[in-house]
């Protein structure tokens, strides 16, 4: 039988409970499909920071690098720690060092999810460059606690990290109904978006049977609201695409049903999947999040994994769930009453 070696990082706040959730999820389809998981918990998190001084053990990522697939709940807790402490000393660390270049973040209605918008017949993939841009960590701070203070931060984009990208960006299209949507900022930032189109344009060439289409950040944040059933697969910078997949989970009905996974495409390292949403303090330990985002992180992995029939069976069951009215109003239902109506769904 098939064993996979599964990383769990429960994390802060509501993490624990979304992926205890999953775990189970992920448990019983494992079973009834002739596989099964060996997952190992590292309690990786704020609490851990305090009590160590850092976000994960020196070896953190050599510990990382053996297994299969990482689950990941949330990080953060800024009460306890600054984000900017904590997530630099755990999520963005795993992106990086793994090569986990495109974050995949898909953007649709679940049955019986009602959305902010007319629209509810919207299907979108949004992938985010998830190693370098506005995001590559390249910058100081000099007079620093003086008037003369001075912050720099400067975006780094690489051909090679953008065409990597954007080549996924075309091979998930041509996988899906082949429209691509490039999004920059390129009227205003004259180099790295510039360098972003032309790579698109240069491209497109190849991949002639993609539609491919650039649009600029802010014209895109509209579309998605106004027309997002024209949406096919876009494609955005490290932050851009933070921005538009928050919007995304947004015109989904909320960040309890946006789900994602952080792929190495070669598979160097391990991929990792985790729920959009954060740690979420202000309802943490009531049992009341909710675990469909985090347990369709979970079918993204046994995609992944090569799992494709289980894929499919999670997410059948997430979908009778939501259209049984349970999990599809966010606050309505318990974590445990959504997961047991997830789990039943299996049988
Ligand atoms: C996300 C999150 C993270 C990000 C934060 C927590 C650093 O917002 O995964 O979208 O910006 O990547
Ligand atoms: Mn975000």
């Amino acid at each position: 039988m098939k064993t996979y070696k599964i990383a769990l990082l429960p994390g802060d706040g509501i993490g624990r409970d979304v992926t205890a959730a999953a775990k189970a999820v992920l448990e019983k389809v494992a079973a009834r499909n002739g596989f099964s998981f060996a997952v190992s918990s590292y309690p990786w998190s704020c609490d851990y920071y305090l009590e160590h001084g850092s976000m994960m053990p020196a070896n953190g990522i050599e510990t990382l690098r053996s297994f299969d697939a990482i689950l990941l709940g949330a990080v953060g807790w800024p009460r306890k720690v600054p984000d900017s402490v904590s997530l630099h000393g755990l999520l963005l660390p795993i992106r990086k060092a793994f090569v986990q270049y495109a974050n995949i973040r898909p953007h649709r209605l679940l049955p019986g999810v009602q959305g902010p918008l007319r629209s509810e017949n919207f299907d979108i993939l949004c992938i985010r460059e998830n190693t370098e841009g506005e995001y590559s960590g390249a910058g100081g701070r000099v007079h620093q606690g003086t008037d003369s203070e001075v912050a720099v931060e400067t975006s780094v984009f690489t051909r090679k990290g953008v065409e990597r990208i954007l080549r996924f960006g075309f091979e998930q299209a041509r996988a899906r109904r082949g429209k691509l949507a490039s999004v920059t900022k390129s009227n205003a930032q004259k180099y790295s978006m510039v360098f972003w189109d032309e790579i698109t344009q240069r491209l497109s060439a190849e991949y002639s049977d993609v539609e491919v289409t650039s649009y600029h950040i802010d014209a895109m944040a509209a579309r998605m609201v106004m027309a997002p059933d024209s949406l096919d697969v876009v494609v955005a910078s490290n932050l851009f695409g933070d921005i538009l997949t928050d919007l995304g989970a947004a015109i989904q009905g909320g960040l309890g049903f946006a789900a994602s996974a952080n792929i190495n495409p070669n598979r160097s390292a391990p991929s990792m999947f985790e729920p959009v949403h954060g740690s979420a303090p202000d309802i943490a330990h009531l049992g009341i999040a909710n675990p469909i985002a985090a347990i369709w992180s979970g079918a993204m992995m046994l995609e992944h994994l090569g799992e494709t029939a289980a894929a499919g069976k999670v997410m059948a069951a997430i979908e009778a769930t939501t259209a049984r009215g349970i999990g599809s109003i966010p606050g309505k239902d318990k974590t445990d009453a959504i997961t047991s109506s997830v789990l039943s769904a299996l049988d």
